[in-house]
């Protein structure tokens, strides 16, 4: 996917509050960093940031650490929070592949919201849920793994589904419409998915847990 360039994206993005500039530094200190206990989730290609800012809101007692890559998303979720004043949320303008860098075993749950689906075999290694991935969601799990996935992506999905199931995940809930399955569940909608949803285009839905 093409994004914009954003001139002075960033002073932009270094500006804001909710940005952690140098992740690194706090690897095994995210309790100090939210001066508290609380669980932590993290979501990995936040893009604009509407689903993390949307449950920050929602759920004070967890906290929230939104991921994202390319530049002129991490000025639109940061244009967001201007008005905002969430505690429970932080920011981090970085590549996924690099996350065992910055927690230890410290993250409870982790959502793939609208992953690139990397459609081609010779790509398989970028897709979010292909196993190197997940041998590194292992490195920052705490003990119990937690992974949401949500996509329109019907191949990245049964894909999503095999991959986990072969590295030992269980499915707690696999939905092939969630809004319109009947056991619908509160659930905040990402900028993508506003779009596929006004579309009309099913969302798929899974929530994978391991316990050890
Ligand atoms: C299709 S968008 C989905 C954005 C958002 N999750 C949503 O559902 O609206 C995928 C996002 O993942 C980001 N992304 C892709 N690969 C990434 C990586 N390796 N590390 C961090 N972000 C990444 C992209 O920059 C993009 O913002």
């Amino acid at each position: 996917m093409r994004y914009n360039v954003i001139k002075g994206a960033n002073t932009i993005i270094n500006k804001s509050a909710y940005l952690v500039n140098n992740p690194s530094i706090y690897k095994n200190k995210w309790r100090e960093v939210f001066s508290n206990n609380n669980p932590i989730h993290l979501e990995l290609g936040m893009g604009r940031g509407e689903f993390i800012i949307k449950m920050a809101e929602a759920y004070p007692n967890i906290n929230f650490i939104g991921l994202e890559l390319v530049d002129s998303q991490m000025v639109s979720a940061v244009n967001k929070l201007a008005n905002h004043n969430l505690p429970n949320l932080k920011l981090i303008n970085a590549d996924a592949r690099d996350i065992d860098k910055f927690f230890g075993k410290e993250i409870d749950t982790i959502y793939l919201t609208f992953s690139e689906p990397w459609p081609k075999r010779i790509d398989e290694k970028k897709r979010f849920t292909h196993e190197s991935y997940l041998k590194l969601y292992d490195k920052v799990f705490k003990k119990n793994k937690h992974i949401i996935l949500k996509t329109d992506n019907k191949g990245l999905f049964a894909y999503s589904l095999e991959s986990l199931s072969k590295y030992w995940y269980i499915f707690d809930r696999v939905s092939l419409d969630l809004h319109h399955d009947e056991n619908h569940i509160n659930n905040i909608m990402t900028d993508f998915e506003k779009k596929y949803y006004e579309e009309g285009r099913p969302i798929y839905y899974l929530d994978a847990k391991f316990m050890n």
